[in-house]
């Protein structure tokens, strides 16, 4: 349902998102866990269209 392939997204210096693969199924409970600044923000900002990634591209359900 919702795909994420090689995702980068960098602010300035700071290297956000490097490359990141992920894949929520239909149905899946998924949780994104992490220490602060590992991205899970910028992630699903990413997912929502509210950041645009540097590089990569984002698949819901299937589409780009
Ligand atoms: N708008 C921005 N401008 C500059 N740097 C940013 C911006 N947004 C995020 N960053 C940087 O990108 C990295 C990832 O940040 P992000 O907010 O995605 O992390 P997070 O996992 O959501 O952290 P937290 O648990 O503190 O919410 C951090 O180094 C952060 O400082
Ligand atoms: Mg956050």
């Amino acid at each position: 349902m919702i795909g994420l392939r090689g995702i980068s997204k960098a602010y300035g210096p700071v290297t956000a998102l490097d490359g990141l693969e992920l894949d929520v199924r239909e149905g899946e409970f998924f949780c994104l866990l992490g220490p602060s600044g590992a991205g899970k923000t910028t992630t699903l900002k990413t997912i929502a269209g509210l950041e645009r990634p540097d590089s990569g591209t984002v698949l819901l359900d299937g589409e780009d």
